[in-house]
């Protein structure tokens, strides 16, 4: 049984610290109301001059060295975000050029929060019909340059942070299925009737103007979020239920018998009423949010990384990932570790 095994994991976030107490200089906010509604103490912003693809391949090279791979094994990059380096072509092309692995396919993914997910679903696909080997599987988000950081836009500016996180994935042969490494299923979804309440109009060719970014669009703010927060917040409690669900049951799993979740990490009150509801002890979710707050497609593999470094995640472990963002997407998958 062909199937894909997570052999390196990576990640990269910039050295400048933002607390919630320096957020409280640039606009009228509180540390005690971000850190009640968020659970978000500091989260990390990029250098002037630092790129995406440059955070993107710190974190590469790190994932790569984990697995002990040379890059010029890899054979395809999927790279999720939703803060590209330019309009066009996909930041993954930036990265393979970093990277200098001239040649193999970089495949970008749009899907917001839950764009590392449908990557390592797309890369599995590869994987399990036997085209590709290895496959560098990467999400990364700088926030830091498309924040509103004035009151108007106060409610998003505070949740996001930048950060990149990777993945190694590599075709393995399944002995053992009750104790081998590899990735069991994943499970995608998307309700585009949800796509404005968290959206960025701008630049935009559907704006009904003669210029995908004009003066009017920024005066109007439509090149920040737009966000719905309570929406939000209840459509990802509900939906992250749903797919835990439909992972587990697919696989013939119970809560109890997976030794760790890696959610998404758009607010601590997300996963804390999704644990609760789910009935999964609040040790088994691992969160980074209190120190990297949102970065969206980079999360799950940034919060791999972290749970590795902290001994939390070890070899041979059942962990569920799932997110629910932007679109609406969500999704979620189970492997051992
Ligand atoms: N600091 C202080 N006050 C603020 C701030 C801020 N940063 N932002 C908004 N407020 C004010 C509002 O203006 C409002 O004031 P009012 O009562 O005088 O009108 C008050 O705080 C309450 O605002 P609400 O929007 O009702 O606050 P809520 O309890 O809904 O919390 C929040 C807002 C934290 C954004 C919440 O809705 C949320 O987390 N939603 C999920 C959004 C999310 O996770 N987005 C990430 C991307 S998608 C994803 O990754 C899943």
């Amino acid at each position: 049984m062909l199937r894909s095994q997570i052999t390196g994991v990576g990640s990269y976030v910039p050295s400048r610290v933002v607390t919630n107490f320096d957020l409280e200089k640039m606009v009228d906010t509180s540390d005690e109301w971000i850190t009640k509604r968020t659970g978000i103490k500091e989260r990390h912003w990029a250098a002037l001059g630092e790129a995406p693809s440059d955070m993107a391949l710190q974190a590469a090279n790190r994932a790569l060295e984990s697995a002990k791979l040379s890059k010029s094994q890899l054979d395809m990059i999927v790279y999720a975000t939703l803060s590209p380096d330019h309009e066009f072509p996909g930041t993954g092309c930036f990265l393979q050029a970093k990277l200098d692995v001239p040649g193999i396919p970089a495949l970008d993914i749009r899907q917001q929060c839950t764009g590392f997910l449908y990557a390592l679903s797309i890369a599995d696909q590869y994987i399990r019909n036997g085209m590709y080997r290895n496959i560098l599987v990467i999400g990364t988000e700088m926030h830091s340059r498309g924040l509103d950081k004035t009151n108007r836009g106060r409610d998003v500016a505070v949740l996001f942070g930048d950060g990149a996180g990777a993945v190694v994935v590599r075709a393995c042969e399944v002995v053992k299925p009750e104790s081998d490494s590899y990735l069991f299923s994943t499970h995608l979804h998307a309700d585009g009737r949800f796509a404005k309440e968290l959206w960025v109009p701008a630049p935009g060719s559907a704006l009904p103007d003669e210029e995908r970014l004009s003066h009017a669009m920024l005066n109007e703010n439509l090149h920040y979020a737009q966000m719905n927060g309570k929406r939000v917040f209840v459509s990802a409690v509900e939906k992250l239920m749903q797919v835990m669900g439909e992972c587990m049951s697919a696989n013939q799993v119970s809560t109890e018998k997976v030794d760790l979740f890696l959610l998404h990490q758009a607010n601590l009150r997300i996963n804390e009423a999704v644990a609760e509801h789910v009935k999964i002890p609040p040790e088994k979710v691992f969160n980074t949010i209190h120190k990297f707050g949102n970065t969206t497609a980079a999360t799950i593999p940034l919060g791999m990384d972290e749970a590795i470094k902290a001994g939390v995640l070890k070899k041979g472990m059942l962990v569920m990932l799932a997110a629910f963002g932007s679109g609406f997407t969500w999704g979620s998958a189970l492997l051992r570790f």
